[in-house]
C-alpha cells in the first residue's frame, strides 16, 4: 500500500462492490451521492453490462448520480413512477454505534434523505475513518437553507448553541448552491447528546430544508478496511 490516499480508495472501491453486489435483478435502486457511492454505481453498471444484473431502475439523490449512472448504462426512474424502492446504496460522513449518521458532505442530504429514508433495504457504505462513538465529533451538520432566510436561520442556529458556517464554493466564488438552488449552512454543535431530537428541532426552524442527522433510516453498515495490506468489508 503506497500511500494514504491509495489504502481509502480501495477501502471505497471494495465496500462500493459489496453493496453493489446485494443489489438483486428487477431492483429499483436508490443511487446515493459521494466518492464511495459512485463506485457501486460504477459496479451495477458492471454487473448489467455482463448480463450479471437485469432488469434493474436507479433513483439519482443529485445531479452527481444522475450522471453516473447514465454513464454507467443505468436505466433511470423517478418517485412518481414506481410505488416502492427495494434497496438504496448511500455514503455517510458519519456513523455512530447505533447506525445514525451525519450525511450532506456533498449537499445532497435533502434529497437523500427523501430516497434513503424510502428504501426498504438502506445499505451504508463507509470507509473505517468514518466511523465515531457520537455524532457531531469529526463533522459538522449540514443544514440545506432557503437563500432568502439565511440570516434569520443563523441567528437561530447561533441560539440553539450552535456555530453555522456558509458552505464556500471550491473553484467557485461565493456559497455552494445545491441541486435544488439552496444554500449549505454547516453547523458544528459542541455535544450531539440527542441525535433524533436535534434533526427535529433543526428542522422545524423557518427556512430549513432539510438536516443531514439521519435517524432510525439506515439497516445495513458496510466498512471497507484494510487488513494485513488487502482491502476487506465488515458489516456492522
Ligand atoms: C453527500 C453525502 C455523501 O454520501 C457523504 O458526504 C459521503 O461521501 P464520500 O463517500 O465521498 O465520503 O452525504 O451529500
Amino acid at each position: 500500500m503506497s500511500t494514504g490516499a491509495d489504502a481509502v480508495k480501495l477501502m471505497k472501491q471494495q465496500v462500493g462492490k459489496a453493496a453493489a453486489d446485494r443489489v438483486q435483478s428487477g431492483s429499483i435502486v436508490g443511487l446515493g451521492t459521494g466518492s464511495t457511492t459512485a463506485y457501486a454505481i460504477q459496479y451495477l453498471g458492471d454487473r448489467i453490462k455482463s448480463g450479471d444484473l437485469k432488469d434493474i431502475k436507479g433513483i439519482p439523490t443529485s445531479f452527481q448520480a444522475s450522471v453516473l449512472a447514465k454513464q454507467y448504462g443505468i436505466p433511470l426512474t423517478t418517485l412518481d413512477e414506481v410505488d416502492r424502492i427495494h434497496i438504496a446504496i448511500d455514503g455517510a460522513d458519519e456513523v455512530d454505534p447505533q447506525k445514525q449518521l451525519i450525511k450532506g458532505g456533498g449537499a445532497a442530504h435533502t434529497r437523500e434523505k427523501v430516497v434513503d429514508g424510502l428504501a426498504e433495504l438502506f445499505i451504508v457504505v463507509v470507509d473505517r475513518s468514518k466511523l465515531v462513538e457520537r455524532l457531531g465529533s469529526t463533522f459538522p451538520v449540514p443544514i440545506e437553507v432557503l437563500p432568502m432566510a439565511v440570516t434569520p436561520v443563523m441567528r437561530a442556529l447561533e441560539k440553539l448553541g450552535g456555530k453555522p458556517e456558509l458552505r464556500m464554493g471550491v473553484k467557485k466564488d461565493g456559497p455552494v448552491i445545491t441541486d435544488q438552488g439552496n444554500m449549505v449552512l454547516d453547523v458544528t454543535f459542541a455535544n450531539i447528546s440527542n441525535p433524533a431530537e436535534l434533526e427535529k428541532t433543526l428542522n422545524n426552524i423557518p427556512g430549513v430544508l432539510e438536516n443531514g442527522i439521519f435517524v432510525d433510516l439506515a439497516n445495513v453498515i458496510l466498512i471497507g478496511e484494510i487488513q494485513d495490506g488487502q482491502p476487506i468489508v465488515r458489516e456492522m
